[in-house]
This record gives C-alpha cells, structure tokens and sequence, in this order.
C-alpha cells in the first residue's frame, strides 16, 4: 500500500531516531510489528547495515510468538529510495568478496526471506520508492501507498538487477514494466494501484489506519492455513497445472494434519451442526 500522506511522513521524521542509532526501528503492538526503515536523511536508501539488520530482524520476528502480522515502512517522507549508490555500490567496487556478501545477504532478506516470510507482510508505502526498493515491495504479500515510484535505474546507467526486473514481471504486464523499465519515469501511486503494483492507493493520513485495519483481518485467521496458504501460492504460480495440483493437494493435508486449532473441522461443525457462521463471509469463530 502507499500513503497520499504528509502528516504521517512528519510524524515519521518525528519519530525516528538518528541512523547511526539503528537503520531499522522495531516496535511490537498487539500482535503487529512496524519495522521501519530508518536513514530518512538519506530517504531510507538501503546501506549495508540496513542490509545485515534487516536480515536479523526478520530471521527474530519469523520466529516471534506474539507477532501475527508484520508491515514494513519507512521514515520520514521515503519508503525506501533503493539501494545506497554510495555505500551499497560504490564503496564495494572493486572489492568481489565483500560485494558477495553483501549483495547474497540483501538478496537473502529483500526476496528470499520476505517472499516466503511465514507470517502475513504488508508494506506500507508512505513516500518515495526506487529501484531496489521495489523488490521488497513486490516480496510483501501486501502493499498501500501514497507515494512516487520510479524503476530509475536507467537515469543512472544500470538494468534494474539484483532480482528487481524478475519482482516486476511477477506483479506488473509486460507493456506497463517496459515502459517504466526503460523509461524511467516516476509514478504516482494511483498509477501503482492501477497496475497493480500496489493493492490500494490510501490518502496519507487515512494509510496508518487503513494498514492496521488490514492487519487486524489478518491476525483473525487461522495463521497455520495463513501461512500455508501464502507459501502454497507463491510455488504453485510457478508450477505447471498437473504439479500444481498435486502440490496444493499434499500441501493442504499437510496444512489440517499439523494445524493444532483444527480449524476445518471446527468450521465445519460450526457451519453445518451449529449453522452460528457462513464461511462465503467471514471466518470461523476460533
Ligand atoms: N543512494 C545514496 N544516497 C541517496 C540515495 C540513494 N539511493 N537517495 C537519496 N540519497 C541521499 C542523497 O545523496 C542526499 O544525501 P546528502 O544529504 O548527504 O547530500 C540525501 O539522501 C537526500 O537526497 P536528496 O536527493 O537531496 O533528496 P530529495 O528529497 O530532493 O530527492 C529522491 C529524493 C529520492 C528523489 C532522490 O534522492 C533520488 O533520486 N535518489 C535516488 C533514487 C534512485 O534512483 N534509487 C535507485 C537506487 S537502485
């Protein structure tokens, strides 16, 4: 999601705390945990600490009991203004093995962490995002904004690699991701709903709201099938039909055979013995 939004980019700025501090703030509220990018002097670009932390984060929260939902934002008026052309690039040119390192941990939490990340993710779009920013942007199974996008990476004499190009294609038709892949216009985030880049355009004082609206139907699920489900779906996308069949099938009774809250049954009973829900419009009194 992305925010038409200057109150909430004040309050931002307001609250972050200085870089060297922590690149990424992390704070648990009632089952949500706001993890906020945090260099807004530098509009949130993604530096190698940013990196290293981000995946120590995320490997914390997976794990974290009381957290069901994470978003994922950015101080001050960016989200993220991708990676670091200072720090990220050209302080490792010339340098092979630390440039391994850092760009494999990057890769590790902006696609193969956050993709299939076993709890719902939202990302919270309030302000600008560039470049690397869009692959954790598309690796979030959810997205408001209110923003100005840009793949910008031809302004500045690279493709949009990492795995920028393949996130696009995942979310975005062939035309639209051309255009901008070799254009490089900006965008607003209108235009990012359209294309479906982002699931919703939200004024930028309604997109705090809105998201911990969106979070709060997410915690009522049953997170075993929320997981699975999310998981099921990324692989099965890219499976042909007869494997994807046999896949989801495995996959579901994996899902009821280990969900401890046995949702089906429960549902089920209460659905057609007890008639107290309908499942075609809301979820099951757990
Ligand atoms: N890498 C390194 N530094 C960055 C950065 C990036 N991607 N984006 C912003 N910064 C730094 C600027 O160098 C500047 O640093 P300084 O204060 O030390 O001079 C500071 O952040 C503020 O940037 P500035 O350009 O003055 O802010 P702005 O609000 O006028 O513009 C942007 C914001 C995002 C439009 C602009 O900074 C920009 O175009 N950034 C690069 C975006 C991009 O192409 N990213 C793709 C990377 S893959």
């Amino acid at each position: 999601m992305m925010q038409h939004c200057k109150e909430l980019s004040n309050m931002n700025q307001e609250n972050a705390t200085p870089e060297s501090n922590d690149p990424v703030l992390l704070e648990r509220s009632d089952g949500i945990a706001w993890i906020t990018l945090n260099r807004p002097a530098k509009r949130n670009a993604i530096s190698p600490p940013l990196v290293y932390r981000m995946v120590e984060v995320l490997a914390e929260l997976e794990v974290d009991d009381s957290v069901k939902v994470v978003v994922l934002t950015g101080a001050g008026n960016a989200f993220s203004a991708g990676m670091d052309l200072r720090d990220y690039f050209r302080a490792t040119d010339g340098k092979p093995a630390e440039q391994m390192k850092l760009f494999r941990a990057n890769a590790l939490w902006q696609w193969k962490q956050l993709r299939f990340f076993a709890k719902p993710t939202i990302a919270m779009v309030n302000g600008y995002c560039f470049g690397g920013a869009f692959t954790p942007l598309i690796s979030c199974d959810l997205a408001a904004e209110e923003s100005q996008f840009g793949l910008s990476e031809i302004n500045w004499g690279i493709i949009p690699a990492g795995v920028v190009n393949r996130a696009v294609a995942q979310v975005m038709n062939e035309r639209d991701a051309m255009y901008y892949v070799m254009t490089g216009e900006p965008f607003d985030g209108r235009k990012a709903a359209g294309m479906g880049l982002v699931n919703e355009s939200v004024p930028a004082d309604r997109l705090r709201a809105r998201v911990t609206e969106l979070a709060e139907v997410l915690k009522k699920k049953n997170p075993t099938v929320l997981r699975t489900a999310k998981i099921a779906y990324r692989n099965a996308a890219e499976m042909s039909w007869e494997q994807a069949n046999d896949y989801l099938m495995a996959k579901n009774d994996q899902s009821v055979l280990h969900d401890p809250e046995k949702g089906r049954a429960t549902a089920m009973s209460q659905f057609l013995d007890q008639k107290t829900f309908r499942p075609g419009l809301e979820t099951y009194a757990r």
